[in-house]
């Protein structure tokens, strides 16, 4: 299982292309929406190059209003809230069930989102029989739950929560049945078992109480610094994010997902909500606000952080009223499904407009007293370009491609498209030319399609529109054999962009 090469940051940095180019001649593609700028999480999140994604479970498929929001264009990944876990997945020893992750994959696809597999080995949700298995079963139960669940979701995960929450609050490790069983190897084990079963997953270890700086934290450092260093695959840290307005902001938050990044590893903020003592308040409010925003400016201030997950997005299906008794409020939905203030807090961290628009009507579920908010479709945006169907007379591109991390087969790229024209691009088809036989296994946030060396990719529809001095980022997982050029030449609807 060890691999010949560390995963690595490739010099894709380095390499990034900027090409600065020539007029494009636009073809007009309907687009699925009216032109527009950036309006939602998803597409404020990706002009920065992250993704911007909400947890879900399966009992709340059922609510229409609740899927047509998380659906509509302001999530572009989506991580299953229970339905990946070991007592949904193998609730019977070698009895395996992924019917109901499967309906959150299906959605994520039939919507261009992606998804986040959580998770793989945890003490919590886990069925009795794991626990009550003979010290000596426990390591083979787990290799083969996680040799046949990731073996099920390859391709249709990006990454994996492999190991959730291994440590105590103080740094030391759950002695849990795995722990137990198997000391602190279990989690190398885990990784190795994992990437064995589908080598184009991300590996992550999750856990809570490790946005800042503190033991736990600490414990995590170590452990990867450990595991990078024998060469067991991990690729990431997951940094829960489950926050409370009333125990303080976590400190260092930048510096310490910056650690874990210069480790070579992604980071990412996988579970984000800030709860509250109830009764709201303005004064809570205003906390909880200077919360997401620094949550949301870390990651942005760290390169490898590539996305935020906020877990689920309405106070109506929040796990933390359950849990924590008299608090609650942790999400920038209401229990109505109307977007809360908050919302415009998080698109203004994003980099979004820092304003609500004048011209959104006020919903009607929320209390007059609140600022007006938007349904996902409509755009937040008080400077937004206005729609418009027809073609820019002549425009101008940047393509920026990113090799962001690559490893002995596979490699991962992101691709921004800007429009630095005068006019909206509605509608777009890039396309470029690989040199050395790569090929593209995995994809997101566009339509690819390969033929031979020449890759094809269509907007999809929630990012067609990319306004005058707006971009759109995209990106995909591929395979490579020797040498792994960046392409030196992309077009956007049939004009170079040279
Ligand atoms: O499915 C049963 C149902 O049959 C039963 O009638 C009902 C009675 O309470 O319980 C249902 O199970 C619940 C399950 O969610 C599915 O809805 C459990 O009681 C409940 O405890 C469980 O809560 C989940 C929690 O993990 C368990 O620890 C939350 O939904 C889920 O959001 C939460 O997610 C975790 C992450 O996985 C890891 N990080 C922390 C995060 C928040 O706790």
């Amino acid at each position: 299982m060890s691999r010949t090469l560390a995963r690595r940051r490739a010099a894709g940095f380095a390499a990034a292309l900027a090409v600065l180019g020539a007029g494009i001649a636009v073809a007009v593609v309907a687009p699925q929406r009216p032109a527009q700028a950036a309006s939602t999480l998803a597409q404020y999140a990706e002009a920065k190059g992250r993704y911007f994604g909400s947890a879900t479970d399966n009992p709340e498929l059922t609510d229409a209003p609740y899927v047509a929001i998380l659906t509509g264009g302001e999530f572009d990944q989506l991580t299953p809230g229970n339905s990946m876990k070991w007592d949904t997945t193998e609730p019977t020893q070698g009895q395996f069930s992924y019917t109901k992750g499967d309906a959150v994959v299906t959605l994520a696809q039939q919507h261009n989102m992606s998804i986040r597999g959580h998770n793989l080995v945890w003490h919590n949700q886990l069925p009795g029989w794991v626990s009550s298995l003979p010290t000596g079963q426990v390591q083979a139960a787990m290799e083969n739950h996680i040799t046949n669940e990731a073996t099920h979701y390859k391709g249709k995960v990006f990454a994996w929560d492999v190991v959730n929450e291994p440590f105590n609050d103080d740094g030391t490790y759950r002695t849990d049945v795995f722990y137990n069983a198997m000391g602190v190897g279990y989690i190398a084990d885990a990784l190795r078992t994992a990437h064995a079963a589908d080598p184009g997953a991300k590996l992550y270890i999750n856990d809570y109480n490790i946005e800042g700086s503190g033991a736990k934290a600490d414990a995590m450092y170590s452990l990867v610094s450990s595991l990078k260093s024998q060469g067991v695959p991990i690729d990431g840290v997951g940094i829960q994010g489950h926050l409370a307005t009333q125990y303080g902001f976590p400190g260092n938050m930048q510096q310490n997902l910056q650690r874990f990044a210069d480790l070579g590893l992604d980071v990412a903020i996988t579970e984000l909500d800030v709860r509250m003592p109830l009764p709201e308040t303005a004064a809570q409010d205003a906390t909880q606000a200077t919360y997401y925003t620094n949550v949301v400016k870390a990651c942005l201030a760290v390169s490898r952080c590539v996305g935020i997950t906020i877990w689920d997005y309405t106070d109506k299906y929040s796990w933390v009223p359950s849990t924590f008794p008299g608090q609650g409020a942790p999400l920038p939905w209401d229990a109505n499904l109307a977007k809360k203030p908050l919302y415009d807090t998080i698109v203004a961290a994003l980099g979004g407009p820092t304003t609500p628009p004048s011209s959104t009507p006020p919903s009607s579920t929320r209390p007059s007293s609140t600022p007006p908010s938007s349904t996902p479709t409509t755009s937040t945006s008080p400077t937004r370009t206005p729609p418009t169907s027809a073609p820019p007379a002549s425009g101008r591109c940047h393509v920026t491609y990113q090799v962001a991390s690559q490893w002995n087969t596979g490699f991962t790229a992101n691709v921004t498209v800007a429009n630095t024209g005068s006019t909206a691009i509605n509608g777009w088809t890039l396309r470029w030319t690989f040199a050395n036989g790569q090929k593209v296994t995995q994809s997101w946030n566009g339509t690819f399609s390969q033929s031979g060396a020449q890759v094809t990719v269509t907007n999809v529809s929630y990012n067609g529109t990319i306004p005058a001095g707006g971009s759109t980022s995209l990106g995909f997982n591929g395979s490579w054999s020797g040498t792994n050029a960046v392409p030196t030449s992309f077009t956007v609807n049939g004009t170079t962009c040279a």
